[in-house]
């Protein structure tokens, strides 16, 4: 069998010469005698022994056992040391930590050869059993990546100053550049403008999830979930981030064009309820005052009738009664084109401003339903924005319709104040409670109504109730956006 080529290092040239000529003698090329240096590893690279053999004083030369470490780490050639018994004591442990072959002075040629042989074998068993290893992880790794590609969220690894250094295909189709246009720069710099400027935005601790939009390579904007961990090595030392992206594209699309839909009804309703209201403000105006004038002209001619027919006697009395009957009537038609125009849009409101409306629509509550009803002004309400007063109108009409529709009370106090910058209208009633349910079912489209009215002035309405306590109603609107324009108050 053809006999290995062997280099030796060590720090005593001339010792070594005569291990040389001993390997010679028993059939071993011995192809280099280097000394110990910056450059010998170089040289054992270029040279490419089959095993090379430490030679001479190691004691105190830490460089011997460096370099035996690096020969062995890096150049993968297996490493056999001559060791004086006096420090063998010393390298013990680092060579039983290296793995390489060590044989104690003086040598001879069988104890030399044989120490060569099984250093030989040994490496060649090492490296058998490193190459199973690394083909076991290398399949493994194809495996993950296997796996990890398919998957349909992006995966990205960042190294611990947020560098990429590996990413996944979906990674790559969601952004839409190649891997090597990725790898190696900062995930920031993918980031859509506006977002995010710096890193420590994104999560750090945990898996934590934030909305990230991107900039695609073609210029598009793309929106997803990113969910971002830390990886630590198995010290615990901080290694950098492993990331998983979800596209929401799609589903922000969708949930842009709900809102915008969502806009555009509420504002469509809005318009509708002011068209609504102008409407009856002016049918209310006109039944009141064509209607009533034309009435009160009717009562007018009527009494002229009355006086004309008491000259005729006796039988003037018959016609009188007839005509008293009649202004009766017309007295009655009067009211009623009162009340109707009333209820279509009450005249104090634009008048006199919410408060005595409320008080006019509760008298009026109370008179028709007998349920008695209490109402406290402690705010001014002059200097309310009209449709801001609307609304607030409304929704009391609306409250007071639904007392007396489903609470089978006996009282409700109504109580309207300001507090903390805010106009509070609470209704309370001492009925049967609204339940939980029906506050906010989709079927109960009135207390819908009402949400709606309040909202254009920022304000928020709240529903409780119970069967000990009732219904209580509260509506708050912020000052500042329900009064009139240029009235904030300067007194
Ligand atoms: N003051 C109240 N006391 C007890 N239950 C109430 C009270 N107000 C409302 N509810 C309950 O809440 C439900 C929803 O009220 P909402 O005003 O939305 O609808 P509605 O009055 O039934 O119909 P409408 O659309 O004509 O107003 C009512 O059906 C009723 O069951
Ligand atoms: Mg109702």
């Amino acid at each position: 069998m053809e006999k290995k080529k062997i280099l030796i290092i060590g720090d005593d040239l001339v010792s070594a010469r005569d291990t040389v000529k001993m390997l010679r003698d028993i059939g071993y090329p011995v192809i280099a005698l280097v000394a110990l240096g910056k450059k010998a590893l170089s040289i054992i690279k270029k040279k490419q022994p089959h095993l090379v053999l430490v030679n001479g004083r190691l004691r105190g030369k830490r460089a011997g056992m460096e370099l035996a470490r690096r020969i062995l780490e890096e150049l993968e050639l297996p490493v056999l040391i001559l060791v004086d018994r006096s420090e063998f004591r010393a390298i013990k442990p680092t060579i039983g930590k290296l793995g390489c072959g060590c044989l104690l002075k003086p040598v001879d040629k069988q104890n030399i050869e044989m120490a060569i042989e099984t250093t030989l074998a040994r490496h060649v068993l090492e490296k058998k059993i490193k190459d199973r290893a690394k083909k076991a992880l290398l399949e493994s790794e194809e495996r993950y990546f296997q796996l990890v590609d398919n998957i349909s969220e992006g995966v990205v690894i960042q190294d611990k100053k947020g560098i990429i250094t590996s990413a996944n295909e979906r990674f790559l189709e969601l952004i839409g550049y190649k891997r090597k246009e990725v790898l190696g720069r900062p995930i920031t710099a993918f980031l859509g403008e506006g977002w995010l400027k710096k890193e420590e935005g994104l999560p750090e601790d945990r898996w934590r999830s934030i909305e990230l939009a991107w900039k695609r390579k073609d210029g598009k904007r793309i929106y997803t979930i990113l969910s971002r961990r830390p990886i630590h090595d198995p010290k615990g030392r901080f290694e950098g981030y492993v990331s998983v992206l979800t596209d929401i594209t799609e589903r922000r699309q969708v949930e842009l064009e709900l809102r915008r839909s969502q806009e555009e009804l509420r504002s469509l309703s809005q318009h509708l309820q002011s068209i609504r209201e102008s409407e009856s403000k002016r049918i209310a105006g006109e039944i009141h005052d064509i209607l009533g004038q034309q009435l009160t002209a009717l009562k007018i001619d009527l009494s002229w009738l009355s006086s004309r027919a008491a000259g005729l006697g006796e039988s003037g009395q018959e016609i009188q009664n007839k005509i008293s009957a009649m202004a009766d009537l017309v007295d009655k038609t009067i009211q009623s084109v009162q009340k109707i125009s009333a209820e279509l849009r009450p005249v104090l409101l634009d008048d006199l401003g919410l408060g005595p409306a409320i008080e006019w629509l509760a008298q009026d509550f109370e008179n028709r339903t007998k349920i008695k009803c209490r109402v406290r002004l402690a705010c001014d309400t002059l200097d309310l924005d009209p449709d801001c007063s609307t609304a607030i109108f409304r929704i009391s009409q609306e409250a007071l319709t639904n007392v007396a529709r489903h609470a089978r009370a006996t009282a409700v106090d109504i109580h309207l104040a300001e507090e903390n910058g805010e106009l509070l209208l609470k209704i309370g009633d001492n009925g049967k409670g609204i339940k939980e349910n029906e506050v906010h079912a989709p079927t109960s489209l009135g207390l819908m109504g009402m949400r709606e009215r309040i909202r254009p002035f920022g304000g928020k309405l709240e529903i409780t109730g119970s069967p000990e306590k009732g219904t209580l109603l509260t509506v708050a609107v912020p000052l500042e956006r329900g009064r009139k324009r240029g009235s904030e108050k300067s007194k």
